[in-house]
Formats: structure tokens, sequence, C-alpha cells
């Protein structure tokens, strides 16, 4: 029988560092526990965490809250050019990059310093400075709720896009992701180097992962707060994507939009252009805040609760509905 703790503040399991309670916790440390969960709490709400660094908690939690937090990376196969690797899905994403970075395995340099854990990369499809996670990603073993057994899927089958995934979609709350495995280069031969910030921080011609990796890291700390210091959750709001004549229609109105053509015709703007352009940037209410130097950035200065951050979240998307006709979706789960 697993025993469970009962009522458990969450604010450590969280990166905005909400204080909310769930009325049953339990930290799984290891796989083979999730049958005996499933089954002995079979008629119980289970909520599952990964990291918790893309949530934002508003209310407390009537129901248990499990923790992922399995450990242990280890290769699977190598060849003199590439090498597959298996991540547990309880291991922190950053120590895994910094993992790779020491064993000279590219792929994943670009995406140093993103918070969160490896089991919760996939699920929004984590990206950043040109590179997404399903450049990288192999597959993924998940632990399927309804039947209790476990099963790999491929990339293909995770139907990764910008932010998303099968398990934001139609596989919402289907599997729980128990390790990844990642296809990485041996040596590092092909860096995406050509994202302004990244192309302005590096010099000379011949560049390595850990150089890049460092240029990503040097950028994120000058615009990104520390969740250990200020509480958030990173881009709070997806980029959104307008159709093009949505966008003809503002960029008469804005010629100094910024834009990033899709390849299916359409134009992404940077959410945080427009949260700038209607002056919320740097605003403060009560504790809760846009970081002043990331408009997309919101953050809880100290003891806001998830119901004021969140109400901040609405006022910009009702404001960025009335001037621009843009739904900003959120980035993050509000739970
Ligand atoms: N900008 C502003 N004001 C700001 C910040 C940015 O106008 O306060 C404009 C600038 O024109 C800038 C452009 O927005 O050139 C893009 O800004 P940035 O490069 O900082 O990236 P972003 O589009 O705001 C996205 C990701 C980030 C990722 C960066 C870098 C999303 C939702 N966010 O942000 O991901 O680190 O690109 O690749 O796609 C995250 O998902 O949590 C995250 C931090």
């Amino acid at each position: 029988m697993l025993k469970l703790k009962e009522n458990v503040s969450l604010k450590k399991y969280n990166s905005f560092g909400i204080e909310v309670f769930t009325e049953k916790f339990f930290l799984l440390t290891k796989i083979s526990q999730l049958k005996e969960l499933f089954t002995q709490f079979q008629k119980e709400s289970i909520r599952v965490h990964g990291g918790g660094s893309n949530m934002l908690l508003t209310k407390d939690y009537d129901g248990i809250t499990l923790v992922i937090a399995n450990k242990g990376i280890s290769v699977l196969n190598e060849t003199e050019t590439s090498v597959l690797v298996s991540v547990q899905a309880g291991e922190n994403w950053h120590e895994f990059v910094l993992w790779c970075l020491k064993h000279n395995y590219g792929g994943v340099e670009n995406l140093a310093l993103i918070p969160g854990s490896v089991g919760a990369s996939p699920i929004q499809n984590i990206g950043a400075y040109g590179v997404e996670l399903k450049s990288v990603f192999h597959s993924c073993e998940v632990f399927e709720i309804e039947n209790k057994s476990f099963k790999t899927l491929s990339n293909e089958e995770c139907l990764f896009r910008y932010r998303d995934s099968i398990f934001k979609k139609k596989s919402k709350g289907k599997y729980i992701i128990t390790s990844v495995c990642f296809q990485l280069q041996k040596p590092p031969h092909q860096l995406q180097i050509g994202y302004g910030d990244i192309k302005n921080q590096l010099t000379g011609k011949q560049h390595s992962i850990q150089e890049v990796a460092k240029a990503v890291i040097s950028i994120r700390q000058s615009k990104l707060p520390d969740p250990k210091e200020i509480g958030n959750s990173g881009s709070f709001f997806k980029n959104p994507i307008l159709s093009k004549s949505h966008y003809e229609t503002l960029i008469k109105i804005h010629p100094e939009l910024p834009n990033y053509p899709t390849p299916e015709g359409a134009v992404k703007i940077p959410a945080a252009w427009l949260i700038e352009k209607m002056g919320f940037k740097g605003i403060r209410e009560g504790d809760a805040g846009v970081h002043p130097q990331q408009a997309l950035v919101l953050v809880n200065y100290k003891n806001a609760t998830g119901d004021q951050i969140l109400e901040l979240a609405r006022k910009i998307q009702k404001a960025a509905e009335e001037k621009f006709n843009i739904k900003l979706e959120t980035e993050v789960n509000i739970l």
C-alpha cells in the first residue's frame, strides 16, 4: 500500500511560487509505482505535475497531486555520427542540457536554461532561438492511464507543432510521460546560430555547442527573470499566428511590427511587442506584474495569488482583442 502525504502546499512545486494546497500528494521516484498508485486510488482524481514551470495554480486541489520525479540518463545506442539517449521524465531539463554539453552531444544547446522537467518538454514542444524539441526527439515512453500499461510513441505520433503536441490536444490527460529518448549529434555538426540575438553574441567563424549554450544562457539571463528570485512561468502567452490579410491590415497601421512568415503562408508576430505597445510592459498591480525586460513574462513579485496573475492576463487579452483584434492564447496551463 502506498502512503500519501496530506494537505501539502504546492508553493515549491510551481515556478510562479503560488501558495495553494493539494488534498493529497505523492512524489513518484519509481515508475513501477504508477500501476500501484492508479489501482489503489482508482476512484480519486489524480493530477500530474512535472517541473511545475508551465502552470498557473489558481485554487486548492481536491485530489492527488502526483509529482513525477524519476531520475536517470542512459545511452542506448551510439554510432560515429549520432547517439540515442534515454532520459527519465523527472530529470531537470537544464541539467540534461549540461550533461549533453559535457559529453559534446549536439542538438539541445539552444534550449539551455529552459525551466522544467524532461518529461514535460514534449507536451508543449519546448523551443527557443530557432530550435524546437521535435528536432531532437526520437520517442517517448508513456503510461496509459486507462489500461494501466506502458507504450512507446514516436516523433510522428506526437504531432508536434509550435508549442503544441498530441498531449495538449486529443490525448490530453490520457498518458503520463515516463521517459524521453533523444537522438543527438556526435560530434555536433549542425549549429543553429541564425537567431539575431545569438548571432550578435558570437564572434569568430568556428563555434562549438558550448559557446552557443553560453550565448543562450547570457541572453536568457539578461531578459528573463530567474524563477528562484521572481516567480514566473516563462512566456505567458503564445505568439499569435495571423492570417495574411489580418497581418496586412496591421502592418499598414504599424509598419514597425516585427513578423515571421510561416511555411503555411501565415505570419507569426511577437505577443511581447503587442503587450509593450499597449503599455503593459513593467506594470505592477499588487504583487502581480509584467516583467520590465520581457513583456511576454508575467511575474509574481512575492505573494500574488493565481487569481491576481490571471486577472492581469485577462486585462491584457481584452486589450489585445480591442486594439488589434487578436486573441492572445495562454501558453501556460491555468489550473
Ligand atoms: N519584443 C518586444 N518587447 C519585449 C520583448 C520582445 O517588443 O518586451 C519583441 C521584439 O521585437 C523581439 C521579439 O518581440 O525581437 C521577439 O522577442 P524574443 O526574441 O525575446 O522572443 P519571444 O517571441 O518573446 C519566444 C519564446 C520564448 C523563447 C524566445 C527565444 C514563445 C511564446 N516564446 O519569445 O520561449 O525563449 O522566443 O527563442 O514562443 C517560453 O516559451 O517560456 C519562452 C521563454
